[in-house]
């Protein structure tokens, strides 16, 4: 995820200031490197910097700039290292040309290849770059701006929202949409504005036009005219929308949390790390096939989505991989790390000193170790200090709870996992591919979801409102569940939770029930369920309030359930085997409105930071 700013003005403005305050209000989208470009009497300049908007603002003085057109970026790098060659916007070979892009161009890599061997010169390792210099070779067949910029999005696979300038058209900015938001902002007859999402346009104006996939639109000052790619030749007659939210629920979209927006991301953030290249979880699973001894270690929510994969990838690998947290990653293993081992390292940020710590001195000590990660952040230390990574592609989080990151962390262990039992021919072409559309479809079944049960999500909580203490109880693969959806209550709610094997509660945790003792059962049919439904059935008869998770078509548990919330999907061994990602959703919004019950922020947990950096 990106932002992208832009304006263009028939008077002589202070482009700089304006188009800093856009991309700021975008920052959370994005902050890891930013640039702009302006133009000032038919000449085109790009500044950029890698790092924050304010280290550019000290550097350039862009205050002080002005003119009638700018466009902006703000990135968060999926393609290229956060470095100031791989910051937009990029420009084609002669410099007349710089674009602004949010979102990702899947076939860049052919395309890239077809212009090198027309001479182009590539400058940064972005599939961004392609677009402008693709832009130059249509203007040079004779296409004019607007035609070179259409045909230059037909020839492209993937998603964008771009801005885009011409020095030889001075006073148009092109903007252009799919998958990726851009909205349009007209002070009529003055100024228009373009940006990645509507916080950037309000201070200026409230009417926006939203553009829709396959639309591009031709900004000129105080005005705009729409089209449709696959169809340019008539305009499309486009009706502006009234915004009435602040500034600051805008950035929320409309959500009143960041933890809430983010829930709501997690199909669109799936549906992204889905597209993540094939080849990158081959190398993972060829090295962890090779390997003799795997370690999967995290921290936190990372940890348990480390521990989901580790199930997963246990299933197809027949090899024992040993979850350690990262923290006592050095205690576990002096004097035992041995050679031809695999380090598998989950980290959302990448950033987390005790997952970094527990890696470093693993290649200390056993130099031919391989470190293979998986973090949400391009260019974090996990990713300078690991032999291979898998970026996940869930964009920026905000609130402090991972949310969306987790679910694209446990997607990426499944492509591995199935990558392994792909290579090992471990089960049959036909049942790969079950797992695959299961894996496809997770999107859809959690769309669904929220969808559908907002409300007995509330209504479950505000009956919980008295109690302090839960136990969240599940037996295989959905341990990695309880734990994680136990974690999100305990952290942004303040209640006190226990994350166990339902089994072994009998242990011990057991004498803590009483009448009404809160019990979250997470009980998908797998091979598990029958032993579980024992387990409830021990909880019930203590007085335990059962609430559980169930598939769409369940009934023992459901029968000896106080209340059930249903996970739409089917009941078959594929579908089980992906439930740390269907059902997770559930338990993030029971802890999300529980914390509104108890009059707490969810997005600042209290005692907590996003980034825990200390020891
Ligand atoms: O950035 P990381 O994934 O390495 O962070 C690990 C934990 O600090 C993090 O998951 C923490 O537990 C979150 N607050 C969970 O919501």
């Amino acid at each position: 995820m990106c932002g992208i700013f832009g304006l263009i003005s028939k008077e002589c403005l202070d482009i700089g200031e304006i188009a800093l305050e856009g991309i700021k209000s975008l920052e959370y989208r994005g902050y890891d490197s930013c640039g702009i470009a302006f133009q000032n009497g038919g000449k085109l300049t790009v500044k950029k910097v890698s790092g924050k908007i304010n280290d550019m603002q000290k550097k350039f003085n862009l205050e002080t700039l002005s003119g009638h057109l700018a466009i902006a970026h703000t990135r968060w790098a999926t393609h290229g290292a956060p470095t100031e060659r791989n910051s937009h916007p990029h420009t084609d070979c002669t410099g007349d040309i710089a674009l602004v892009h949010n979102g990702i161009i899947e076939n860049f890599m052919e395309l890239k290849d077809e212009l090198k061997s027309k001479g182009h010169i590539f400058k940064s390792e972005t599939d961004t770059e392609i677009l402008p210099h693709l832009i130059e070779d249509f203007l040079k067949e004779g296409f004019n701006f607007k035609e070179a910029v259409i045909r230059t999005l037909k020839r492209c696979k993937g998603a964008y929202g771009i801005a885009v300038c011409y020095t030889k058209e001075p006073d148009v900015i092109i903007v252009a949409r799919k998958e990726s938001p851009i909205v349009i902002g007209i002070e009529e007859g003055k100024i228009s504005y373009c940006a990645s999402d509507i916080p950037a346009i309000l201070p200026h104006t409230r009417s926006c036009y939203i553009l829709e996939d396959d639309e591009l639109a031709i900004l000129q000052p105080g005005k705009a005219e729409f089209y449709n790619i696959q169809n340019s030749v008539n305009k499309i007659d486009k009706k502006p929308e009234y915004i009435n939210w602040s500034v600051d629920d805008a950035k929320k979209n409309g959500y009143e949390h960041f933890m809430l927006k983010e829930i709501f991301e997690e199909p669109t953030a799936i549906r992204n790390t889905l597209k993540i290249e094939m080849k990158d979880f081959q190398i993972f699973a060829k090295h962890l096939l090779s390997a003799d001894h795997i370690y999967i270690t995290a921290a936190g929510t990372s940890y348990y989505a480390a521990l989901a994969g580790k199930y997963m990838i246990n299933k197809f690998l027949g090899k024992y991989i040993q979850g350690i947290e990262c923290s006592e990653f050095q205690n576990n293993l002096i004097g035992a790390l041995e050679k031809n081992s695999v380090i598998l390292a989950v980290s959302q940020s990448g950033e987390t000193a005790d997952t970094i710590e527990a890696i470093r001195w693993a290649k200390k000590t056993q130099n031919d170790i391989k470190i293979l990660s998986i973090t949400n952040v391009v260019g974090s230390s996990l990713t300078r200090y690991s032999d291979h990574y898998i970026v996940t592609r869930a964009g920026p989080e905000i609130g402090v709870a991972s949310t969306k990151t987790y679910v694209t962390q446990v997607i990426v262990l499944a492509l591995i996992a199935l990558e392994i039992a792909k290579l090992k021919k471990a089960i049959s072409k036909e049942e790969i591919q079950k797992y695959y559309d299961a894996l496809i479809s997770t999107p859809d079944i959690i769309e669904n979801f929220l969808d559908k049960n907002i409300h007995s999500v509330k209504n479950l909580v505000r009956n919980l409102e008295k109690n302090i203490n839960y136990f969240f109880l599940a037996r295989g693969i959905s341990i990695a569940t309880a734990k994680e959806g136990g974690l999100k209550l305990k952290e942004v709610a303040c209640r006190f939770i226990e994350g166990y094997s339902a089994a072994h509660a009998k242990h011990g945790p057991i004498s803590l029930v009483r009448k009404g003792f809160p019990i979250i059962f997470i009980a998908p049919p797998d091979e598990t369920y029958e032993r579980l439904v024992g387990n409830v059935m021990e909880f019930k008869a203590r007085g335990g309030y059962i609430i559980s998770v169930v598939s769409e078509s369940d009934k023992k548990v459901t029968e000896l359930s106080n209340v059930t919330i249903r996970i739409p999907q089917p009941s078959n061994k594929y579908f089980n085997l992906l439930t740390p990602i269907t059902f997770i959703p559930a338990l993030q919004l029971l802890a999300y409105y529980a914390a509104l019950e108890h009059g707490l922020d969810p997005d600042k947990p209290l005692n907590l930071a996003k980034t825990v950096t200390v020891h």
